[in-house]
């Protein structure tokens, strides 16, 4: 099963690689096929707000997001990753989720003409880290996750969220979490509540 992996730290081995990459262990053990795509390495102008995905549901700036939406399409499975941004992922998570209102037109106007199929398979996980422990750290860019997946026509499957780690290497210290994220990435291709605690 194909699993598309947007890492949207544009700190290589960071906090949140790492995570993800215990997460990806628990998905491949339960035979998930992971494609890693790097967002800072690739070029995702914003949105400009141009409106021409309102009549079409393409998306007319033509950068590295039009390949990853046409993947979208063909994919059941998507992890985002990004560390916490002041309350919010980071600008390259940022940018390449809202390039995907390109897809949330696409599902408006398919619903529109009796065309859109929900399909129950497809589903995405989020997984984030931050330095701080406040309460609502996770909050803004849960929601914006969400809507992500909402967009993609995914089912929101569930987080992984980490406070603390802030240094390059914090994360990799982290045993137990880094445990139980390989349990939440079984669990996610096994349809399985993915939340651990
Ligand atoms: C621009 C910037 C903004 C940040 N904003 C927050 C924040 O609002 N809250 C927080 O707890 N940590 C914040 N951090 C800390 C990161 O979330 C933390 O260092 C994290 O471990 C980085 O993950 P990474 O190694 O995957 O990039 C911020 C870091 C940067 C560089």
């Amino acid at each position: 099963m194909d699993v598309l992996v947007f890492l949207g730290s544009p700190r290589k081995k960071g906090n949140s690689e790492v995570l993800t990459e215990a997460f990806l262990e628990g998905v491949k053990q339960e035979g998930g096929l992971p494609e890693i795509i790097r967002l800072c390495d690739l070029t995702i102008s914003p949105c400009i707000s141009c409106g021409g995905c309102d009549k079409t549901g393409k998306c007319v700036v033509e950068d590295d997001m039009i390949p990853l939406l046409k993947k979208i399409i063909s994919t059941d499975k998507a992890i985002i990753s990004s560390p916490i941004y002041f309350y919010g992922v980071s600008a390259q998570a940022k940018a390449f989720i809202d390039r995907t209102q390109a897809l949330w037109n696409r599902k408006r106007l398919l619903q529109q003409k009796g065309e859109w199929v929900d399909n129950p398979e497809r589903k995405g996980f989020f997984i984030s880290v931050a330095a701080t422990k406040g309460a609502k750290i996770f909050e803004g860019a849960v929601l914006t996750a969400k809507y992500a997946y909402d967009a993609m026509g995914m089912e929101y499957a569930g987080d992984f969220l980490v406070s603390g780690p802030d240094k390059r290497g914090d994360m990799k210290k982290n045993d137990k979490k880094l445990a139980e994220a390989k349990i939440a990435g079984r669990n996610f291709i096994l349809g399985l509540d993915a939340h651990v605690d």
